[in-house]
């Protein structure tokens, strides 16, 4: 399949996609409390999306995953499956919402922090944020995809921290995964060039340890093979004329 670019008509539903995913997060910040398990957030989050947004949540049987959202604690690094674990005071999550509206894909996470944020958690989950948007803010026509792994990568590496390499970012649009591949390392002046019309997500999972990554038996848990903290943020993103659009924004933090 090649990159596909998107019509005016296309980057409406879009936008659309985007923001339904954005005010699932903005819907399930209240319930990231202690106490509450993963399973009941993916109860909350399925019944919102297919009740009242009328639209689909992607994840669920995808390649057979087996809930409609993706949660991610602590250790995890991506592709948490929701279920009997409860939070706890302290616990760091991220939960990834990806929406169907209208055919067209929506995918966004943020890290949500359970009560009394650890301080170590809450420098993660703020670097990795700032290394997202320094991502995103090479992003425009002519620019090429290395330029915005190398943002990631620097900014990472610069604070001691490291860049996980066997998942990244991709285009979206009418399919979940489409291509390219956006990798949240790399060099300069590399990679495939820019162009207005095309969608793709920056979604870096940064390690407070190291890079390397395991995959747990259930054939979805991603964890951070010496088992320290992961975080990730995820927003997809428009190329357009002058830059870039954010179609994910909803209420979660500003561009730092
Ligand atoms: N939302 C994830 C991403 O950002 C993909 C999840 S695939 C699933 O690409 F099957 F685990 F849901
Ligand atoms: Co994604
Ligand atoms: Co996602």
């Amino acid at each position: 399949m090649r990159v596909t670019i998107k019509s005016a008509e296309e980057q409406q539903r879009m936008r659309v996609a985007g923001r339904l995913a954005a005010e699932v997060l903005d819907m399930i910040e209240a319930h990231v409390r202690p106490g509450i398990s993963t399973g009941e957030l993916d109860r909350i989050c399925h019944d919102y999306i297919t009740e009242q947004q009328k639209a689909v949540p992607a994840p669920l049987n995808y390649r057979g995953f087996p809930r409609s959202i993706c949660t991610s604690p602590n250790h995890v690094v991506c592709h948490g499956i929701p279920g009997k674990r409860r939070l706890k005071n302290g616990d760091m999550l991220n939960i990834d919402i990806t929406v169907i509206k209208d055919g067209f894909h929506g995918d966004t996470s943020r890290i949500f922090h359970v009560g009394q944020p650890r301080i170590k958690a809450q420098r993660l989950a703020r670097i990795t944020f700032e290394a997202m948007w320094a991502g995103i803010r090479e992003i425009a026509p002519g620019k090429q995809l290395g330029d915005v792994g190398h943002a990631i990568q620097t900014l990472a590496e610069s604070q001691g921290l490291s860049v996980v390499r066997e998942y990244c970012g991709h285009g979206i649009g009418r399919g979940f995964h489409e291509p390219p591949n956006v990798l949240h390392y790399g060099e300069p002046g590399t990679g495939m060039t820019l162009r207005e019309g095309m969608a793709m997500t920056v979604e870096p999972m940064l390690n407070e340890g190291r890079a390397e990554t395991r995959l747990l038996p259930d054939g979805w848990t991603v964890v951070t093979r010496d088992k320290k903290l992961s975080a990730q943020w995820e927003h997809t993103v428009l190329v357009t004329a002058g830059g870039y659009e954010v179609l994910t924004l909803g209420a979660g933090p500003l561009e730092p």
